[in-house]
């Protein structure tokens, strides 16, 4: 059963369902679903400057995040478009929490110099944010299929021509005029992260495999304080930043303050210096985990403003009003990824990404907090914006198909990666990732985990969540890009 759109977007995560919005009113959209993307677990909230605040603000505060890594064209175009994007997901139906006075209620994380960041549910804005784009999507006529996108077509001429998706047990050939990558991040690339199972990279390697190149990728961001249950596998529930935020502080094994004189703004410093002095505490006490105490926040208020992450605390039997909580970093978010042009274009024609999959350079070396749901909103819009304007009237024939192969050893992958990319790394340990990953042949776990310890083994710097111990500062001759594409052997 053979189909042809106008537009395929893979993934229906913040960026892939903006993007189909979009596009609802002048193109035939389908949207393919692999399974739960990271939205809907996105706690905090979304950050935009209005009002008071100053969208150049938060561009400041974005790149001293990044590291000062960041584009600052396309870091202007995040926050001057934000606020309006923000407004039309409220005319959708997305329900933000309100002050009394009507005013939405706005809150502090990590790197921002102004409250900025509006949430839903408390702690629950990925969910709401996914609620009121899928109903509005659906309002549309936006159709959506499950499925696992194995492949793409393209022409002779190398033009992106359509999109081969496992759906109900066979593999459906779909024509489109354009498709876009709106795949999320890398997280199952990982043993733990904070992302669901299915984000697992696939858009990275569909991309690779196209002929398009990934930027960045050395810089995977780890979240300082996803909730310790004891496992180290799979999804790991996510504490926000938002709780230190209204106030909480991380203190070490031994009780004393981990960000106490370490940076000015102490337990609110951007989230990689946050998560390195984790890290730090933790191989100093030889511990799995560090305290998170909130005490000092009134009860009533951490239960109205952070119910998932009192549940999930409940879970593991410990209770965020009168006890600290274990918390230790995970992974959470890639900074880099595709390269792309502002509006999404990933070079090779017909192939566009945008969200976590793509690499505009917004997040440079280390993404602010709450960004991530903006940048979706941003991103999605403008990328929709640009097919609306710019397609092609006619699909070109499908001449060859590039295909994802399957991982044979995932847990391999995962563990290689996770010991030798996390928050620390060193060329000792690149290197030996290297060799490990030899024989782990082509799947899109291993493209992904070769493109992160090629990246990482490149740059021989520290810079935002990059931190190498055996080339710890900043070196302006760094001061660029590692772009990486496919050999011809196939490999990153
Ligand atoms: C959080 O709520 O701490 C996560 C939000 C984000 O990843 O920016």
């Amino acid at each position: 059963m053979n189909r042809a759109v106008d537009v395929v977007v893979i993934g229906a995560g913040v960026a892939g369902l903006s993007a189909a919005l979009g596009l609802a009113a002048t193109r035939e959209v389908l949207v393919l679903s692999a399974g739960d993307g990271s939205t809907p677990w996105a706690q905090g909230g979304v950050s935009v400057a209005f009002g008071a605040d100053d969208p150049l603000d938060h561009a400041h505060d974005t790149d001293i995040a990044g590291a000062g890594f960041c584009d600052p064209r396309n870091v202007r175009a995040l926050v001057e478009e934000g606020p309006q994007r923000v407004a039309e997901l409220i005319a959708h139906g997305a329900l933000f929490d309100r002050r009394e006075d009507g005013s939405l209620s706005r809150t502090l994380e990590g790197g921002h110099s102004y409250p900025r960041i509006v949430h839903a549910g408390g702690d629950a804005t990925g969910a709401e944010v996914d609620r009121a784009l899928r109903a509005a999507v659906r309002a549309a006529g936006v159709e959506t299929m499950a499925g696992r996108t194995i492949g793409l077509t393209k022409s002779a001429s190398g033009r992106v021509t359509g999109v081969l998706v496992q759906t109900g047990g066979e593999t459906v050939r779909i024509d489109a005029r354009a498709v876009v990558l709106a795949t999320g991040g890398i997280g199952n690339a990982y043993l733990a992260s904070t992302n669901p199972s299915a984000v697992r990279g696939d858009g990275i390697a569909l991309a690779l495999l196209a002929g398009a190149s990934l930027v960045d990728m050395e810089f995977v961001q780890f979240h300082p304080t996803a909730l310790f249950t004891g496992e180290t596998r799979g999804q790991l529930p996510l504490v926000t930043e938002a709780v230190r935020g209204e106030g909480a502080v991380l203190r070490d094994v031994r009780g004393r303050l981990i960000m106490a004189g370490r940076h000015p703004r102490a337990d609110l410093a951007p989230r990689d210096i946050v998560a390195r002095e984790i890290e730090a505490a933790m191989r100093r006490d030889g511990s799995d985990h560090v305290w998170l105490d909130a005490r000092s926040i009134a009860p009533d208020v951490l239960r109205r403003r952070f119910p998932t992450v009192l549940a999930a605390c409940a879970s593991i039997g410990v209770d965020l009003l009168s006890e600290q909580i274990p918390v230790a970093p995970a992974e959470h978010f890639l900074c880099g990824g595709v390269q792309v042009d502002r509006d999404g274009a990933t070079g090779v024609p017909g192939l566009y990404a945008v969200g976590e999959v793509a690499a505009t350079g917004v997040h440079g070396a280390n993404r602010l907090a709450s960004n991530s749901l903006l940048e979706g909103l941003v991103f999605g819009r403008r990328v929709a914006t640009a097919l609306t304007l710019d397609l092609p009237a006619t699909t070109e024939r499908a001449s060859y198909e590039v295909i994802l192969t399957e991982d044979r050893e995932a847990e391999r992958i995962r563990a290689i990666l996770t010991k030798y990319a996390g928050i620390r790394r060193d060329g000792a340990g690149l290197n030996a990732a290297v060799d490990e990953l030899k024989a782990l042949g082509n799947g899109s776990l291993a493209t992904v985990a070769r493109s992160v310890i090629a990246a990482a083994t490149a740059r021989q710097e520290s810079r935002g969540c990059h931190w190498r111990s055996d080339h710890p500062h900043t070196d302006d001759r760094w001061n660029e890009h590692v772009a990486i594409s496919l050999d011809e052997n196939g490999l990153p």
